[in-house]
């Protein structure tokens, strides 16, 4: 167990009060406060990564021992024409990563959304033979893994292949090649790079269908002998969402299967719920709904959102056996997705620093509570 030490919290923090606070936050690295429960980390972005935001490249290094690309890695981006990678920006976030000694993770090789056009398609736009997309999809996974194998440690493989009913979302690789697409990218993915983790990655885990399937596919494949290490939680979650109990239960049942469980892109939403959908496709007419903190959270939200997301945070530290990562999806507030999803525009609060890059008063608390254990 960690000792912090020489670490002053003020009552002003522990009274959690509005997440812009500047005053005697703790100034612990978090690496330091989590060490020995799991590697804390973020994504980062293109932008960040370029060297345009100084605050939050320093934030990144002072406080996370663990990085995953927001973007630069998705087909989409890191291959947009057959024939064409893209590989700049995804090279400057591993070297980042590298040169900073982090436990740099890649994501995520096989997902329908941010998916390059071409990837399942013929000239024609129809959807390629099932041949054709194992080729493709061999050769893609063994291109991107393969360049950084060794650097990148862990690779979201599978993302998002399961809808809450527990069916199998009717994706472009389940329509062409059936269930058979999961297996098959574990087993490409290991070939490229038979030491880095394997993982498969989704949003609403605490949901019953979703959670069931996802404990049979991860058992039916190290029946089979293919290498998966992880069951990635996405996380985003909002003040009425999920039930916490319902989430711990997916978290434990997961770790029953043998797998390390991840905290894999933890933000919460401060804003009114509009859909618990993390699916990029699923957005909502702005004019359906309100953007009530366009200047600022109020205190009293922000203290409920600090207590919930401490309550949080204590669910995980209970499960720290069975967690080896929690990464938080962007740096600060101002970065995040949540600002455009699922409504463009809105003005968000969900990460664990604010726009001022200050930390939030909930990590204090935890801060201090860990100390003393
Ligand atoms: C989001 C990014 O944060 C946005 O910048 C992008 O416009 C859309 O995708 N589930 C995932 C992530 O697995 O890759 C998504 O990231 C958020 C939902």
């Amino acid at each position: 167990m960690k000792k912090i030490s020489n670490i002053v919290f003020s009552a002003f923090a522990f009274a959690a009060v509005g997440c812009a606070s500047t005053t005697d936050t703790a100034d612990a690295p978090l690496k330091d406060v989590f060490d020995g429960k799991f590697m804390i980390g973020s994504a980062v972005n293109a932008h960040q990564i370029a060297g345009h935001d100084s605050l939050a490249l320093d934030i990144v290094k002072k406080h996370f021992n663990t990085i995953v690309a927001e973007n630069v890695m998705k087909s989409g981006e890191i291959h947009p024409l057959k024939d064409a990678y893209n590989w700049a920006p995804a090279d400057s976030f591993v070297n980042f990563g590298c040169d900073n000694g982090m436990f740099v993770v890649g994501h995520c090789l096989v997902w329908h959304s941010q998916l390059a056009p071409w990837f399942p398609l013929d000239a024609d736009g129809k959807y390629v033979c099932a041949d054709t997309l194992r080729c493709r999809m061999r050769d893609h996974i063994h291109a991107v893994v393969g360049r950084y194998k060794g650097k990148v440690k862990g690779w979201d493989v599978v993302n998002e292949a399961i809808v809450e009913d527990g069916s199998y979302r009717k994706s472009p690789f389940y329509e062409i090649l059936g269930e058979e697409f999961i297996p098959l990218a574990f087993e490409y993915a290991h070939e490229a790079d038979p030491d880095a983790e394997l993982y498969i990655n989704d949003y609403g885990m605490n949901v019953a269908g979703r959670r069931d399937t996802y404990v049979k596919i991860v058992n039916d494949l190290k029946s089979r002998g293919l290498r998966i290490d992880g069951i990635g939680m996405q996380a985003h979650i909002g003040m009425d969402y999920p039930d916490l109990a319902e989430f711990e239960e997916s978290l434990q049942a997961f770790a029953s299967t043998g797998c390390k469980v991840m905290i894999t892109e933890l933000d919460m939403s401060a804003l009114p719920t509009v859909s618990r959908s993390a699916n990029v496709a699923d957005m909502v007419d702005m004019k359906q709904v309100v953007d009530p903190y366009p200047d600022g959270l109020p205190a009293e939200v922000s203290d409920e959102w600090n207590a919930r997301m401490l309550d949080f945070m204590r669910l995980l530290l209970r499960n720290s056996d069975n967690i080896s990562r929690v990464n938080v999806w962007g740096v600060e507030d101002g970065c995040s997705w949540k600002n455009n999803f699922p409504v463009r525009g809105r003005t968000d609060y969900p990460l664990f620093f604010g726009r001022d890059y200050q930390m939030k008063p909930f990590l204090g608390t935890l801060s201090a509570e860990l100390a003393k254990k």
